[in-house]
């Protein structure tokens, strides 16, 4: 069964490891990821943008999410990324996601936290997780293009209204990470997580994982980021996998081949991504 990411989250935070939530594209990468996440005994978050859900169907996400679950048995949740539209909302939880993020963080701060709440009034009973974000991460995640001098950090006052205001179960700050990969290296602000820790309980979430080194996601994790979102690096190993055979073989044609080695390029980078945030054996 697919379940809430809210105690996922919680305990991982209080074990002081991670849950790696990552971006999906494909039904096939979502059996690579739970097969990665059962060799190492993870629990892990499945996640998908409102792009992919106007692709595959949020009816079909769930069904083939809660059929890998079942048959992988590793604890599974299934969130929506970054969505700004309710109805999209509403679509996946009546389909069965168990995890929603409200995406009004380019909105004043009170329009958030009226969004906000009009998702919490769906979702809290009925069990669903939520998130929402404060500050704007930077970067392009699908149909969400933020600008680099437009990226702007949470701050850590706001945080503690926000949650007092909205009671929302898991908050994303932006921190200094974006989406994709870098130009530079990443600024992460160890400072104001710390910061933002103090000020609030909930389990935190890390946005824009790809391509943050190692030790700079593990030293978040420590300071209560439980969520780490890795999209860019799955999809690139995975397509990375499938062009590479495409130019040993141009004119392949049978899709076992090639899938295999996406399989293989997908499944070492989710591994990679588990054992860097220490949820392996937290089953
Ligand atoms: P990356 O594409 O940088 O991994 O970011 C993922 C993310 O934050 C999804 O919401
Ligand atoms: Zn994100
Ligand atoms: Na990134």
């Amino acid at each position: 069964a697919l379940i809430s990411t809210t105690p996922m989250l919680e305990k991982a935070k209080q074990d002081k490891h991670g849950i790696v939530a990552f971006n999906v594209h494909s039904f096939d990468s979502i059996f690579w990821v739970l097969e990665a996440a059962a060799e190492l005994k993870s629990p892990v978050i499945l996640q998908t943008t409102v792009g992919t859900v106007t692709s595959l169907g949020a009816e079909n996400i769930v069904a083939v999410a809660k059929a890998a679950s079942e048959y992988y048995n590793i604890p599974t949740g299934l969130h929506l990324d970054h969505c700004t539209n309710f109805e999209v909302i509403k679509e996946a939880i009546r389909a069965g996601y168990t995890s929603v993020m409200i995406d009004a963080s380019m909105h004043p701060f009170e329009v958030n936290v009226a969004e906000t709440k009009k998702v919490m009034d769906l979702a809290k009973s009925l069990g669903v997780n939520v998130e929402a974000e404060l500050g704007k991460v930077g970067g392009v995640e699908d149909d969400i293009v933020v600008a680099e001098e437009d990226a702007e950090k949470a701050v850590p006052e706001e945080c503690k209204q926000f949650i007092e205001l909205t009671g929302v179960p898991t908050l994303a700050p932006a921190i200094g990470t974006a989406h994709g990969i870098y130009k530079g290296k990443p600024k992460i602000d160890f400072d104001r997580i710390a910061k933002i820790a103090e000020l609030v309980d909930v389990p935190l979430v890390l946005h824009g994982g790809s391509a943050i080194p190692e030790e700079e996601v593990r030293h978040c994790v420590s300071l209560g980021m439980a969520k780490v979102n890795v999209s860019t690096e799955l999809k690139n190993a995975y397509s990375e996998a499938i062009r590479q055979h495409f130019l040993d073989d141009p004119d392949a044609l049978d899709p076992r081949a090639y899938l295999q080695k996406a399989k293989e390029a997908a499944k070492e980078m989710a591994k990679s991504k588990i054992r860097m945030v220490g949820s392996e054996g937290k089953v």
